[in-house]
């Protein structure tokens, strides 16, 4: 299905971001071509801390096609999750080997895999061996604390794997460096030589439909993930700028997503992290910073639907 559209413009999954109350929002403001869950780890799953993880599953149909991401280092749990997973029919599996957060390395999970291919090539087996017909794909790095594009890339192209993000960093490289889209280049290049039914997305530092386009043509890759971004415009996906929404609809937007929040999460105890999408919705207007301050003190989301209601009638 993807192949079919030319080019592949998909939405980073991002613990703690990229929910499906936002992935909800974004469907009705901007929606992207392929999403990805928040990442879950199947040793929690296989425990019995799931009902504290089991949430990040959670997906609609309207968010379709979304991909369910999975992290951790024993084949097995990737298997019995998987069980558990493909009922929920989601269009493919991505097994995270690019997370360099230290508490998930420190256990050899993540992007840690980039330094051990046998248990990378078991987890590979044990998921394609478990996921049916779904397609199989992996988000990485271009090396662990050196550029091995060739022989991580290329390792990982031998698995003939429907379709491998790559990121141009190294595990141990934070966000101060740039992605080296020249290393997403050459993954593109081994992969026409090594596996060219795999497609490949390009992702790191991309800031808008227009660079993502031009990033498409200029390093050949099959598409691009895009990932902070959407925080500084959650309509990116649209093509829209920033500057062309106005106030009114950014308040709705808010009100939109509270409402799904309070439909699906209710929770709140964990209100305060709905407030970095009050940050990314109500910005890019005269009064942005006044309202935020205000919207920032709200602890309930009845709190900010009244202050939204507020902010409407000194406006109109
Ligand atoms: C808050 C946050 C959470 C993230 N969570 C995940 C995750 O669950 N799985 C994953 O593969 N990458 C995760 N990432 C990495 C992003 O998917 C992406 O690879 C990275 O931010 C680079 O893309 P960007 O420059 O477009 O943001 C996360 C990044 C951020 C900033």
């Amino acid at each position: 299905m993807l192949k079919e559209k030319g080019c592949v413009f998909a939405l980073a999954p991002m613990e703690g971001v990229t929910d499906t109350v936002f992935r909800q929002v974004l469907c009705d403001i901007g929606k992207p071509d392929l999403f990805f869950t928040e990442f879950l780890n199947v040793e929690g799953f296989c425990s019995k801390g799931r009902e504290r993880v089991v949430h990040r599953l959670d997906f609609e149909n309207v968010e379709k096609p979304v991909v369910v991401q999975l992290w951790g280092n024993v084949p097995e749990y990737y298997a019995q999750t998987i069980e558990y997973v493909k009922e929920l029919n989601p269009d493919g599996i991505d097994i995270n080997m690019g997370c360099s957060v230290r508490d998930v390395l420190s256990s050899g999970r993540g992007s840690a895999l980039i330094n051990d291919r046998v248990l990378a090539k078991e987890i590979i087996d044990a998921v394609r061996d478990s996921v049916g017909k779904l397609p199989v794909s992996v988000k990485t790095r271009i090396g662990f604390d050196k550029v091995d594009t060739e022989g991580w890339i290329g390792f990982l192209l031998e698995q003939k794997l429907d379709m491998i993000t790559v990121h141009g960093r190294l595990s141990k490289e934070a966000y101060s460096s740039p992605s080296r889209w020249d290393e997403i280049a050459r993954s593109v290049r081994l992969r026409d030589s090594i596996s060219p039914d795999t497609l490949i997305l390009g992702n790191g530092d991309v800031k808008d439909i227009n660079q993502a386009s031009e990033y498409v043509k200029k390093y050949g890759v099959d598409g691009v993930m895009i990932g902070r971004a959407i925080l500084n415009n959650p309509w990116l996906f649209s093509g829209r700028k920033p500057e062309d929404i106005s106030k009114e609809e950014r308040f709705e937007v808010l009100k939109k997503h509270l409402e799904i929040f309070e439909k699906e999460r209710g929770d709140m105890d964990i209100f305060n992290s709905q407030k970095k999408y009050i940050k990314a919705y109500i910005s890019n207007f005269d009064t942005a910073a006044d309202m935020r301050i205000q919207l920032m003190t709200a602890d309930s989301t009845s709190q900010v639907m009244q202050l939204l209601a507020s902010f409407n009638k000194m406006t109109s």
